[in-house]
């Protein structure tokens, strides 16, 4: 397998085509971007930590029938990855509030839902990820019904698992952001999972564990990432 031209850059990853049409390399960055790119930063060996945390989750969620774009780890900042066609719908699951739901109800940040709650964001960086519905989705032929049903019993069931997985090393999941494509034929998977685009919270002291240490400023950004790598290797793919 070889690596050919860069086809896209992000925020926080690229993506090189290789010889096989159906493979792609994400390659994972130390950028940091926050409030739709208005602050910037780099957390020092976060695309090692990322790539870390995303090989075992997508192994844990393949091990218990999560279909994933994840095929391996090529080394420290690299995995191959199954091709897929994004669908540009972002799915948030929630289980405490936070964030920008804790905006949206004026609710306060740590009360707990009664059920994971499921949310979808137009995927689009220019328009800052606006909020959407089933009927936007359908109207814009961004998806179908059919594939949004998949997506949304994907989602949960992920939650699910990972709230599951992150209780038995002390974390609690306080929300995620889940992207998913479409490779031949199926709905998989895609993206990353980490603490960029996961909330986590030390399950005894509620300190925050991921991104919004950046956003917030809260400091000890780089040894909260290692601590959760290190949580996560010890709690393995099983
Ligand atoms: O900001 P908000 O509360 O809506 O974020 C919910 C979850 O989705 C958080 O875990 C956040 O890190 C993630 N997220 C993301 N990328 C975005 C928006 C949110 O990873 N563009």
């Amino acid at each position: 397998m070889e690596k050919r031209e860069k086809l896209y850059e992000g925020k926080a990853k690229i993506l090189y085509a290789t010889d096989d049409p159906n493979l792609i390399i994400q390659y994972f960055k130390d950028d940091a971007t926050a409030f739709n790119a208005e602050k910037k930063g780099t957390i020092i060996n976060k695309g090692i930590m990322n790539n870390r945390t995303s090989e075992i989750i997508f192994n844990f969620l393949e091990n218990h029938g999560v279909p994933t774009h994840f095929v391996k780890k090529l080394n420290d900042r690299e995995m191959l990855c199954k091709k897929v066609q994004i669908i540009p719908v972002e799915v948030i699951t929630r289980n405490i509030v936070a964030g920008s739901l804790a905006k949206r109800l004026g609710s306060e940040e740590g009360v707990p839902l009664a059920k994971p709650v499921v949310e979808h964001c137009y995927k689009s960086d220019a328009l800052g990820d606006p909020f959407i519905n089933i009927y936007h989705i359908d109207a814009m032929g961004w998806a179908t019904r059919e594939q949004m049903a998949t997506i949304d019993e994907l989602s949960l069931k992920i939650n699910a698992l990972l709230v599951n997985y992150y209780r038995d090393i002390n974390i609690k999941l306080v929300d995620m952001k889940l992207e998913f494509g479409v490779h031949k034929g199926q709905i998989i998977l895609a993206d990353e999972m980490c603490p960029d685009t996961s909330r986590l919270w030390d399950a005894t002291t509620n300190e925050k564990m991921d991104k919004d240490r950046f956003r917030r400023d809260l400091g000890k950004i780089e040894e909260s990432y290692a601590e959760v790598v290190r949580r996560i290797e010890s709690r393995g793919n099983k």
